[in-house]
């Protein structure tokens, strides 16, 4: 690349240049059991970051590294330019957190506790606008272990962000949500995200949230990241493949699943008299490429099982058109 477009590139994504947080090579092992094998992970400023992978993955152990709750074995850290081990109070204040597992402060008031810790930190935000913000108005004056489970969430998720953070942790923050609070965090994620370019990192294991909010995710499986990228690269990497359903004018019902669905159904115009009845065209869902790709990581099938759950003649098909 030339310097001229090296500085094109550059301005054009000039809050990209630097990641916020950084990972080379992380491990980690408790006793014998090595959980994290190498990590490598780049988050860039105002991305929304979602780190996916089965229960025990290491997805909590890689989030409390970059956290500076806990030590990693081996590797380098950076998150907002310092280490996590030796983060001050001036850096843990640039971090929000709505960890999995949260100490409880059951005796406290909700407002008060969120008033409590706003005195933490040189910019909070306003209380009472917080808790409007996360739905928790009519509950300020109740004790924090009176709270139902999704409105202790929306507390944590208060918490996490009551100090403006540049960057938030979020680990499984929408757990126990109704899906009217679950909308109302995503559109409060993207907002941070969007207008106040909080750069946000989540684990999930509702794959449509990612889907969703995510820019780029990260599967780790096996103690590594083995994909990384936005959903429609990753289901590119998968080769997770579309389903285009239409019906014959015999009546019968037909399926096909092909990387080029567009290319199909002009093959199917081409040779048709008229209009296709009942054409349907499904794209791979992030759920069809996370179980592609699981599957293609622990037990070394295609995970074709996961991808159509309707169709179980399909391998016989890619069998035939293999061949
Ligand atoms: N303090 C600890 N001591 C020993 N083993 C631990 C400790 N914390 C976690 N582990 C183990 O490390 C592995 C990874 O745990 P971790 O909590 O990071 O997984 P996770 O991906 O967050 O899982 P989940 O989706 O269930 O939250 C698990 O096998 C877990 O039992
Ligand atoms: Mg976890």
């Amino acid at each position: 690349m030339t310097p001229k477009a090296a500085k094109a590139t550059k301005d054009t994504k000039a809050t990209y240049a630097e990641p916020v947080v950084s990972a080379r090579d992380v491990t980690m092992t408790y006793g014998d059991v090595d959980v994290l094998q190498g990590v490598d992970l780049d988050i860039h400023r105002g991305e929304i970051f979602a780190l996916l992978g089965p229960n025990g993955a290491g997805k909590t152990t890689t989030v409390e590294i970059l956290e500076g709750f806990r030590r990693r074995s081996a590797g380098e850290v950076s998150v907002l330019g310092a280490d996590p081990e030796r983060g001050d109070d001036a850096w843990r204040a640039r971090i929000g957190l709505v960890l999995q597992s949260w100490r409880d402060h059951r005796r406290w008031r909700v407002a008060e506790l969120l008033t409590h810790f706003a005195t933490y930190y040189p910019d909070p935000r306003d209380p009472a606008e917080l808790l409007a913000l996360v739905g928790l108005t009519a509950q300020g004056g109740r004790q924090v272990e009176r709270l139902s489970g999704g409105q202790r969430r929306r507390l944590d998720v208060a918490l996490g962000i009551v100090g403006r953070p540049e960057l938030l942790f979020l680990d499984e923050p929408t757990t126990g949500f109704d899906p009217e609070a679950r909308r109302e965090f995503h559109v409060l994620v993207e907002r941070l995200a969007r207008e106040e370019g909080v750069t946000v990192l989540l684990t999930t294991h509702d794959l449509a949230e990612a889907e969703r909010l995510a820019d780029r995710i990260a599967m780790l499986v096996g103690g590594r990241i083995r994909a990384c990228g936005t959903p429609a690269e990753l289901a590119r990497q998968a080769a997770a493949r579309a389903e285009v359903r239409w019906t014959a004018d015999d009546g019968t019902i037909h399926r096909e699943r092909t990387a080029d669905p567009s290319q199909l159904v002009w093959e199917l115009h081409r040779h048709a008299d008229g209009p296709i009845a009942g054409l349907e065209v499904r794209r791979p869902t992030l759920e069809d490429t996370y179980l592609h790709m699981l599957h293609r990581e622990t037990d070394g099938t295609d995970g074709t099982g996961g991808i159509d759950e309707t169709n179980g003649t399909d391998g016989t098909d890619d069998t035939a058109r293999a061949a």
